[in-house]
Formats: C-alpha cells, structure tokens, sequence
C-alpha cells in the first residue's frame, strides 16, 4: 500500500496543536503495519532548519507555469520519507505556519497552500518520475482541501481521504482570489467548493474526496448538527454515506511516564506512582519559578494545557478558580497562549493568588510533560472537541482527567460513578453544560475523590493500564484505505 500523506504541520518539525502529533504519529503507526508511507510537508522556514541533509528530487511545474523544487528528507521521529514542497516566496519566511506575528492568517494562504495541493496531487501521481504513485492519499484539514480537487483532475486518481481535525477552521476566498489562482472554473460551483458566494478550501476537500473522516465518531454525528457544523451541517449530512468518525490514538513511546526525558521522576503503573508524581510537581513548580509558599502547598494539583481560544472552554475555568480556591485546597498550573484577552486574564489570576496559581503563557513542550505527570487532575472543559489529545495523555500519566462532554472527550472518557469505579470503567469526570456551574460541579466531585486515596489509586491505575495508542485506529484507517 503506497500512501501520501499531506499535512500542513508534523510534530516535531512543525506544530500548532494535535493535528502535527497526528501527522507524526499516524504515518508511523501506518509504517509499523506496512504501509509504504511518503508524508509531503510545505518546505517552512522553521522545518527546514530542523532538517539534517537535503536531497533534491526534482521541479514540478504547476498549470500556472510557476515551477516548485521538491526536496526530500529524512529524520529519526519519522519512519517513513519526509518530502518538502519548497515555494520559497511562499514559505520561507518568519512566523506561523497559518498566522503572521499579529495573528492573522497571511493574506495570501489561498496562493499558499493552493500550490502546495497542486504539487502534492502531482507527486502522488509520480510527476517526477520516481517511479513511486500513490494508491492512497491522505488530506488533512483546509490546507490541503484543494488536494482531492486537483487530484480529480487525473484520469485515474488515487483514492483520496480527508480528515476533518476542526471544522471550525477554513481559508475562504471572493472570486478576483479564485480567478487569479487559475482554479478550473467548474470548482467554483454548489456542488463543488462556492460557499455562499466565497470558495470554501475546506469544502472542495469534502466534496472532493472519496471519504471523508473525522477524529471520533461522536464529532462525526455533532457535526451533522448546525451547532457543531459551522456552516457545513447539511454538506456533511448530504454526505452521511462518505464521513466516518475514527478515534485519534497517541504515540505512548513520546508520551511514556516510564521513559520520558522530561520528567524528574519516572513510574509506571506497578510502581511508586505518588511519589513520583510528586518529585514532578515540585520540578514543575520549580520550572514557574513558584513562590515557597506555592511549593509548600499540598492540595491537589489540576492543570490544563492547551490553545487559549473559546474552542477549549478556558473562560469557563477562569472564571471558577476563585470560588474553588475559596471552597477547596486545590492550586492550578494553567498553561497555554492564544487569545490576547484570555491570557491577560490568566495572568491577571496568577499575579492575585500567586500561590494557588500559576501560569505558563506560551508553548512549552518541556512543561507541558512535566504538568501531565506533575498533576493530580488535568482539566479540559472544551465547548467542542473534535478527539483532544491531552485527556488521554492524562490518562496514561496517572493524572484523572475532567471533561465536557463532547467529541472525542465524550468517547474517551468514562464518569467516575461509585459503580464506574468498581467495574473498572471509570477513568475521569465528565460533565455536560458548556457552563462555569457544571464545570465547577465536576471539579468538586473530583477534588472529593482525590481526597480518598484508595478510590483515587484505583481510579488512577485504570487510566494507566488503557491502551490509547494509534494501534487500532491505525487498523481502522488501513482498512479504508484499502476501501474495506
Ligand atoms: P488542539 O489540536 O485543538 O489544539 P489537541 O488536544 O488535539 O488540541 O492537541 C493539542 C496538542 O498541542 C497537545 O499535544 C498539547 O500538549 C499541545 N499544546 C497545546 N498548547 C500547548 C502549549 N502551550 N505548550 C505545549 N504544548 C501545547
Ligand atoms: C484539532 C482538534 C483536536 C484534535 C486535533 C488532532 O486541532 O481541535 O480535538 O485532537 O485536531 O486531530
């Protein structure tokens, strides 16, 4: 099974959130099972300086006569051949991959990644004579939306995956941008990729492909929902027979609490999980430089980590931590960037109550290991969350996480119920109103638990012992690809 597979980002070359650990993870997953795997990247600034030695493959030239080097590349985390579509003008520069330094998306991302789609669509179909076509190719989010589009153009395409990661994101454009990209005219249609009277990238890659897939089966059924749909409910709904939800898996080799070089103290689920979780709570603190009064303080710990934007539910927490640290002995450790208003007002909370909160604004990969381990409680009160890969990091670090109910937080996490627990099926809390009342609820009941240490140790190790690697999911997608 020959596969492309294009993502915009891949940890660790390039990461704004879970999409790159997919792009990492996944493909790796997919090579154990045999799969002979190519995973093509824009050729960005930062992964370029990441990478050790470059070969050239070739130059591919695009319908608009524009010529794009195509680079290729290898690197330790990744099993399978890296390759890089280098457009230097459109990606070698300063920034994020998808925003400049005032965070707003770059104005020309149609341009942008319109030609990584070209590129990529004609590597699959082995433009440069490499001798290697494509059985399967794999688009993930906006970016690579135009991917199936310019695939559809071959007489014999390779099948053609989408997955939706978040659908709350796009890159819309007016008609001067679709024209100006050359686009072949018919794509500018209802049945194809106009949406309401803009070109949706996102929605070429639905209408496109030959199956679309999202990252829990939950997701899948919300977004056929207007609340959920962004717009696309009835797309997806007419598209019912095509979207199938699979659950994201994590790579337990990088998120190990036995092995991981992030940690102070490492442990395992037979082993000497309290005081390991301590000595990581002190380097954590330690890490925040916290006061000694905050180093002191032993009440249970709850962190989260995360994007600070609405998706994630972050101002429903910020609003309860007063209360909670008045009703309980918690303290928080809150890290993330985002949101200019959201990260004041976390720093604003961190400066009033400098032993009971502490915060990390910005991306830390560093500490956010050290807070899955370091934590007693991991909180991820999302208002939608297409999979979310931190509840199940908490999981296998020991850390019970408390989640909204919703996507693949509702798929992953079971409520701790007295019955739960003794049937060895509870592993979190779960609440179910987008709301500070509820949140604050499923945080009491947690902070109660963890005040009965056997419970809580039970509760701990079941998290522990599931297994959320990528294995199975990995399986699920094998078999789609193959059209099983
Ligand atoms: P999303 O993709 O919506 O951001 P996920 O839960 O799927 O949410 O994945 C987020 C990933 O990004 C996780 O690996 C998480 O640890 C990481 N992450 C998010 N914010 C930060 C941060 N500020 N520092 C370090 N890692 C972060
Ligand atoms: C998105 C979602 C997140 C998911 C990730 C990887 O960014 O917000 O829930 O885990 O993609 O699929």
């Amino acid at each position: 099974m020959k596969l492309l597979f294009a993502a915009s980002e891949a940890f660790p070359l390039i990461k704004t959130g879970g999409l790159g650990d997919v792009a990492h993870s996944l493909p790796n997953a997919l090579s154990e099972l045999g799969v002979d795997a190519r995973i093509v990247l824009p050729a960005y600034r930062t992964v370029l300086g990441r990478l050790g030695t470059l070969r050239v493959l070739g130059w591919l030239t695009l319908a608009s006569g524009h010529e794009v080097r195509i680079l290729e590349a290898s690197h330790p985390e990744f099993a399978a051949p890296l390759w890089l579509v280098d457009a230097p003008a459109l990606f070698d520069r300063s920034g994020a991959p998808y925003t400049d330094a005032d965070d707003n998306d770059w104005s020309d991302n149609p341009a942008r990644f319109a030609t990584f789609c070209e590129a990529a669509a004609l590597l699959a179909t082995d433009a440069l004579s490499l001798g290697w076509r494509a059985e399967v190719v794999h688009a993930n989010d906006w970016q690579t939306g135009l991917l199936p589009a310019f695939l559809s153009q071959e007489t014999q395409p390779p099948r053609c995956l989408f997955t939706i990661h978040n659908l709350a994101y796009d890159c819309q454009f007016d008609f001067g941008t679709f024209q100006a990209l050359s686009l072949p005219a018919h794509w500018w249609s209802v049945e194809y990729g106009e949406f309401y009277d803009r070109f949706s990238m996102l929605k070429a890659g639905l209408t496109f492909s030959d199956l679309i897939t999202t990252v829990s089966p939950r997701y899948a059924d919300e977004i056929r929902t207007p609340d959920f749909g962004y717009g696309y409910a009835a797309i997806l709904e007419a598209n019912a027979n095509k979207l199938v939800g699979i659950l994201n898996g994590i790579d337990d080799d990088l998120w190990n609490p036995h092995t991981d070089p992030y940690l102070k103290a490492h442990y395992q689920v037979n082993g000497k999980i309290r005081s390991a979780k301590h000595a990581n709570r002190q380097a954590l603190l330690e890490g925040l430089a916290a006061s000694p009064a905050a180093l002191a303080h032993d009440g249970p710990l709850i962190g989260s980590v995360g994007r600070l934007v609405y998706q994630k539910g972050i101002d429903l927490l910020l609003a309860v931590i007063p209360s909670l640290l008045a009703d309980s002995d918690a303290q928080f450790v809150l890290i993330g960037a985002g949101e200019a208003k959201l990260e004041q007002q976390l720093s604003e909370l961190a400066e009033t109550y400098p032993d009971r909160v502490l915060s990390y604004i910005g991306y830390s990969e560093p500490l956010a290991h050290l807070l899955e381990a370091g934590s007693d409680i991991f909180v991820m009160p999302s208002r939608y969350e297409p999979s979310g890969l931190n509840q199940m990091y908490s999981l296998r670090y020991g850390t019970p996480p408390v989640v909204r109910a919703t996507g693949g937080l509702a798929d992953t996490i079971e409520d701790a119920t007295p019955r739960g627990i003794a049937r060895e099926e509870a592993n979190g809390f779960v609440f179910e109103e987008a709301t500070s009342a509820a949140l604050q609820k499923a945080l009491m009941r947690a902070i109660e638990l963890h005040r009965k240490p056997k419970q809580w140790m039970k509760l701990i190790k079941i998290g522990m012992r599931e297994d959320h690697s990528w294995r199975q999911s990995a399986r699920i997608y094998l078999q789609h690809y193959r059209n099983e």
